[in-house]
């Protein structure tokens, strides 16, 4: 089977490992791709809008609404009294999240009512009619404040230990403790999330929701109306962006729209204005690391000890598995021959933090890269011969465990940055910075090349499967359906791709069709970057099947074996015989072969066992490292990132076009983090950037001048993955600590690079500012 020619196979538009646009990127262009906002309206649509609380932390003492259901145009209005069955729409066991508050409020702007109105204005301007009376609570906001006060956990935290971490610290040579602020991130999805319920009969109802997430969504309301699951059907076709606050946040909206739908029997959306989208849902989680490490004066780590306290916000949501991975990233790509450490999850009175792409991985990340440069600083050496000296080494080199004893396998960081370190020409142009400063008396530069490896799979082992569902039709059209997301990543055309591959068709031949709970079910988020690593394998697997079946049938009709049948480009070749691929598909269908298989994946080998912090949590890890170059100016604090060098591994690459893509989006991504997206809450816990005005993500104009991104095209899975591909989402997230680590050499050289800056995140022009000014002190 399969034994068609590479030159055969290269006549198929749509085969793995090949270039293709993203199935709807001239729609994204043109406006013609559709959003749930897009969508015709079922007649009669009501809109829903949220009433929010204005106290961080407060009992409720009077809720006096009869303003708001007064005003024209208002159909009802609903509180947590009026959830049919529960109003929990928590993802963790804790069931710490009401769908509106009840009694008690516990971050400021936190919804405890909805408005359901004739249109969405007369929904808004009613939610406010409100008149709520508090009794103030003490409120706690950030880490410190937290932390002064008890700091009450909103989950379990982790432990992760190897060696004697306390004794060898005693005994190293050189220690070092520090501290550092690793600011959050709002998720500037430019869709914001929206649920549209449309109820049927019985206890049924349809949600098109802006998920990453259709099961979760589906069990939610499932819960939060009291009808079982298979009453329940969640759609979505696209998100316009979700980079993770989209994996639990549409649970709200979702219920609501449904709750009122079934209660008015109809149609009824929900889709909150950027400024409540901002303030009532999740971002990424702010840490404070205290770090302490012991090293030898080569700058080889002995041991290191930290902690990541995280502002988890007032429930725990996804707080526990993403305060976990900012622990398994922790280590970056450095072998710590001793370590211990734990995780923090601190109750605020602030919206409950969420996921946000690599999961609380970046921030794990960020403090041990900034361990490296502390005992680069403390040496005078370059970080980059720190980071060499303490790289993971070869299997079996006794330097290749990590601290959560997994061993690394698949270690290609050490090639991958020789590979870029020549190529950018780091060495010369480190030399060429160092020499301009010298002389340069306001502007100064920085350069900085940082490595990045990244655990591949769910931590919690269940998650890593999936399903799909493969229909091939009369007319041999070929209908593509799985349990994966679309949000502007390309999973959609890179398992489309894979079918394509498979049957050996033009990708046209292919539709992609919306991810719906009814036809794949029990999915898991479209999240951990493991999308088209899980869905891809299902879909093959759901070919796999039809194939052996179309071979089967092929057998037997022209009385021949299955070395002599192969798919070849849109036909099916018997012996000597090419059938047109859709004739071939009628024939079958009148011997009346089964043209339809749902697939499925698990994951081989991985597991973890949280409470001894042992295992092996990830399939593969993938790799990649970044050069960033930039200038700032030191009177103003203001900078620009001059140019930017990526190589990046993403094993046999399904679609590099999609790949690269990626790649720059996650970088520029990780640089507005790192850089100018500051997140600022005021004394009575008011979010007070909620607004692009206020907000700062990266502009067109902010991105590197120069900006050249590579595939490491040597790369491939060692892992038996869907074409040797590796996981793309969110590993480049990472890339950009090299930004940050440049714009810290900048500031340091006002000082002769005695100092290590402690440049907290994000490095705004301020901070770089006040940075400059305190080593212009200690001079
Ligand atoms: N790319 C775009 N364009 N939009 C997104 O919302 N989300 C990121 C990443 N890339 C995102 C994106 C996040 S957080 C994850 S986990 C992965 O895509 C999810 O998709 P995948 O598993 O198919 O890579
Ligand atoms: Mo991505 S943070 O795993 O949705």
């Amino acid at each position: 089977m399969d034994k068609s020619t590479f030159e055969e196979r290269k006549a198929i538009n749509g085969q793995m490992h090949s270039r293709q646009r993203h199935d709807s990127a001239h729609k994204h262009v043109a406006g013609t791709a559709d959003y749930i906002d897009d969508m015709p309206e079922p007649a009669g649509t009501l809109h829903g809008a949220l009433g929010m609380t204005d106290r961080a932390h407060a009992e409720i003492t009077e809720m006096d609404l009869s303003a708001v259901i007064a005003a024209p145009g208002v159909i009802c209005v609903l509180t947590a009294r009026d959830m049919p069955h529960s109003n929990d729409i928590s993802p963790s066991h804790l069931h710490d999240e009401p769908v509106l508050a009840d009694g008690i409020v516990q971050f400021h702007g936190q919804p405890a009512f909805a408005v359901i109105a004739e249109t969405r204005d007369i929904a808004r301007r009613a939610a406010r009619l409100a008149k709520i009376s508090y009794r103030d609570l003490p409120h706690f906001t950030d880490i410190t404040d937290a932390v002064a006060h008890g700091g009450q956990l909103v989950t379990q935290p982790l432990t992760l230990q190897r060696g004697d971490a306390e004794a060898e610290l005693e005994k190293a040579p050189r220690r070092l403790r520090g501290q550092m602020r690793i600011g959050g991130q709002e998720h500037f999805y430019l869709e914001g999330h929206i649920a549209l319920a449309i109820p049927g009969e019985d206890d049924e109802v349809t949600v098109w929701s802006s998920t990453q997430h259709p099961s979760e969504i589906q069990h939610m309301v499932s819960h939060v109306l009291g009808v079982p699951s298979n009453a329940v059907t969640v759609n979505v076709r696209r998100m316009g962006g979700g980079f993770g606050g989209k994996e639990t946040q549409g649970n709200q909206f979702a219920a609501l729209a449904a709750v009122a739908a079934k209660k008015l029997n109809r149609a009824v959306k929900f889709r909150p204005d950027r400024d409540e989208d901002m303030t009532a849902t999740g971002k990424r989680h702010d840490f404070l690391v205290d770090y302490d490490v012991g090293f030898d004066d080569d700058g080889r780590i002995h041991a290191v000890h930290a902690n990541y306290a995280a502002r988890c916000g007032y429930s725990s949501d996804l707080s526990g598995p993403v305060t976990d991975r900012a622990l398994f990233h922790a280590d970056s790509s450095y072998f710590y021959p001793h370590v211990k450490l734990t995780s923090q999850p601190l109750k605020t009175n602030t919206v409950s933090n969420t996921a946000y792409r690599g999961f609380g991985g970046p921030q794990g990340m960020v403090g041990g890269e900034r361990m490296i440069e502390e005992i680069a600083y403390a040496l005078g050496k370059d970080p980059l011969e720190i980071r060499k000296l303490n790289f993971y080494g070869e299997t079996g080199s006794g330097r290749d465990i990590t601290p959560y004893h997994q061993h690394v396998e698949d270690n290609i960081i050490a090639r991958v940055v020789a590979e870029l370190e020549a190529d950018a020409d780091y060495q010369a142009r480190r030399k060429a910075i160092i020499d301009f400063n010298r002389t340069s008396r306001v502007i100064r530069k920085g350069i900085a090349l940082t490595p990045v490896k990244f655990g591949i799979s769910f931590t919690l082992t269940a998650f890593n499967q999936a399903g799909a569902l493969v229909h091939v039709y009369q007319d041999g059209s070929i209908h593509l359906n799985h349990g994966g997301t679309e949000m502007g990543q390309g999973l959609y055309v890179k398992v489309a791709q894979v079918i394509a591959d498979s049957f050996q068709v033009d990708l046209d031949r292919v539709r992609i069709t919306a991810t719906t709970t009814g036809k794949v079910p029990n999915t898991s988020a479209t999240a951990a970057s493991s999308g088209t690593d899980l869905n891809g394998m299902a879909a093959f697997d759901a070919a796999r099947q039809i194939k052996e079946r179309l071979v089967a049938f092929a057998c037997e009709r022209w009385q021949t074996t299955a070395e002599n049948v192969s798919f070849v480009p849109d036909h099916v070749k018997i012996g000597e015989e090419r059938v047109a691929f859709p004739e071939f598909i009628k024939l079958a269908y009148m011997a009346r072969v089964q043209l339809s298989a749902a697939g499925f994946y698990k994951t081989p080998k991985i597991h973890w066992d949280r409470a001894t912090g042992r295992g092996t949590p990830f399939y593969y890890f993938a790799y990649g490292a970044s050069v960033s170059e930039v200038s700032i100016d030191t009177l103003t604090g203001e900078y620009m990132v001059d140019r930017v060098d990526v190589l990046h591994d993403v094993g046999r690459s399904l679609n590099p076009a999609i790949d690269l893509g990626q790649i720059e989006g996650g970088f520029v991504q990780g640089m507005g983090w790192l850089t100018t997206e500051e997140l600022w809450w005021d004394d009575k816990g008011r979010l007070r950037t909620h607004a692009p005005s206020t907000y700062k993500i990266p502009l067109a104009s902010d991105r590197p001048k120069i900006f050249n991104v590579k595939l490491a095209e040597w790369a491939e899975n060692a892992e038996k993955t869907i074409g040797r591909s590796k996981a793309v989402g969110e590993p480049p997230f990472m890339l950009p600590i090299s930004v940050l680590e440049a714009l810290s050499m900048a500031v340091a050289s006002v000082a002769d690079y005695r100092e290590c800056p402690r440049l907290d995140a994000p490095a705004t022009p301020e901070r770089v500012l006040m940075a400059v000014e305190r080593l212009r002190q200690t001079r």
